[in-house]
């Protein structure tokens, strides 16, 4: 049987696989609960790397840096999707980690992902793999036009996606997925026509205890998220819906950590799943001051196999805007003094050395009494942010 790991008597120390803003807002959290924490990452003084003396800077590819890691470690997760499962494996021979090698596994490749999921009875868009480029003019046939091709890893921020929206593309798609210098394994997806990206985080530990969170609303800008309101502004069926759905994947995949669950409000009314995070998710940023538990609390509870906490909201409404660089530079920004007069709004920088157009430096996040005051305030101290 699998105790609770964690002990508060004693030192106890989380190994984060990984040093960016997730593994610095798990790290916050560890910390509150009296935890240590253990951070790998290539390169030093990453966000979450200089918060701890335990930081090993060489990347868990060299063996001698994540042999270091594991040693100081007494247990670990991670906030990168893209670890090779046999470096999960090779750590779980002598330390717990969570999520496990094989959730990893069914969700890195966006095609096993949806299969998994589509198996288990989830309504996912209708798919297909692409291996020759004969296969685009397959899709284009199956799905119409636009279509969408994804690489079936490595995706972030919609980097590794295009929408097809002409037979004229193909060598175009072709060119930029399979004849650089990285080769990309390709899927295509029909386009979902929608009138809202929903998005629910999950948290389960190992006994399968589970809490789900709200149902957000995220709002995306070339691919990128850019604002999450939650609660969504739908029904309560449909978010109920969507809170459902999202516990049928994470339990799909034996999952045990926290999970975020991006879905498509179809114009029909019917919720479809786009794809799952293993891991603290930028559309639950907003549970640090709206929830009785945070994702990252939930996280360190469900992979420490604790009782998990409540996931309810504690105030009405929130809205988070992630505060994407404008500029190359500098990471810090010129001036907050102006936004911190904004009243029920919370700053979070992530403390990277360098800012370029489109990266996620930070984020903020308004409590209210209603979702269109969060919004307001959330904007208002947006527009007194000068990077
Ligand atoms: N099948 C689809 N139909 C319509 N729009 C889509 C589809 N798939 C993705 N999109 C749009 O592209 C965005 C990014 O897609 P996806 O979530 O697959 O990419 P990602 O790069 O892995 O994700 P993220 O931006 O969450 O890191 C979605 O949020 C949505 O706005
Ligand atoms: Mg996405």
């Amino acid at each position: 049987m699998l105790p609770s790991i964690y002990n508060p008597s004693e030192t106890f120390t989380l190994g984060i696989l990984g040093g960016g803003q997730l593994a610095k807002m798990i790290a916050q959290e560890a910390y509150k609960m009296g935890l240590r924490v253990a951070v790998i990452e290539n390169g030093a003084d990453s966000p979450a790397g200089v918060m701890t003396k335990l930081e090993f800077t060489d990347g868990w590819e060299n063996e001698a840096d994540l042999l270091a890691f594991i040693k100081a470690s007494d247990m670990i997760t991670l906030e990168n999707e893209f670890i090779d499962p046999s470096i999960l494996r090779r750590i779980g021979e002598s330390r717990f980690v969570f999520p496990t090698a094989e959730t990893m596994e069914l969700v890195q490749d966006k095609f096993t992902q949806k299969t998994t999921f589509q198996h288990a009875g989830v309504p996912v868009p209708r798919f297909m793999e692409i291996q020759t480029k004969a296969d685009l003019a397959k899709a284009a046939e199956e799905f119409g036009y636009p279509f969408m091709i994804k690489t079936r890893k490595y995706g972030y921020d919609g980097y590794g996606n295009y929408t097809v929206k002409r037979e004229t593309e193909f060598d175009l798609v072709w060119r930029k997925f399979k004849e650089g210098e990285t080769q990309r394994d390709l899927m295509a997806e029909e386009f979902v026509s929608f009138t809202k990206e929903l998005a629910v985080m999950v948290a389960r530990n190992k006994r399968g205890e589970i809490q789900v969170y709200p149902c957000v609303q995220t709002i995306q800008q070339g691919h990128i998220c850019v604002t999450v309101i939650a609660p969504a502004q739908i029904p309560v069926e449909q978010q109920e819906r969507a809170q459902q759905i999202a516990v049928q994947c994470v339990e799909a995949i034996s999952g045990v950590g926290v999970f975020g669950v991006e879905m498509f409000l179809r114009d029909d009314g019917e919720i479809v799943f786009n794809e799952i995070a293993p891991r603290p998710h930028n559309s639950g940023h907003y549970t640090i001051e709206a929830c009785y538990t945070s994702q990252f609390e939930n996280c360190i509870r469900a992979v420490t196999n604790m009782p998990l906490g409540s996931a309810a909201m504690r105030v009405p409404a929130a809205c988070m805007i992630n505060l994407l660089g404008e500029r190359t530079g500098s990471g810090i920004p010129d001036s907050v003094v102006e936004m911190l007069k904004v009243h029920d709004v919370s700053l979070h920088l992530y403390g990277k050395k360098d800012v370029r157009v489109g990266r996620k430096m930070g984020h903020l996040t308004a409590t209210a009494n209603t979702v269109d005051e969060a919004f307001q305030k959330a904007n208002a101290a947006l527009e007194k942010f000068v990077w």
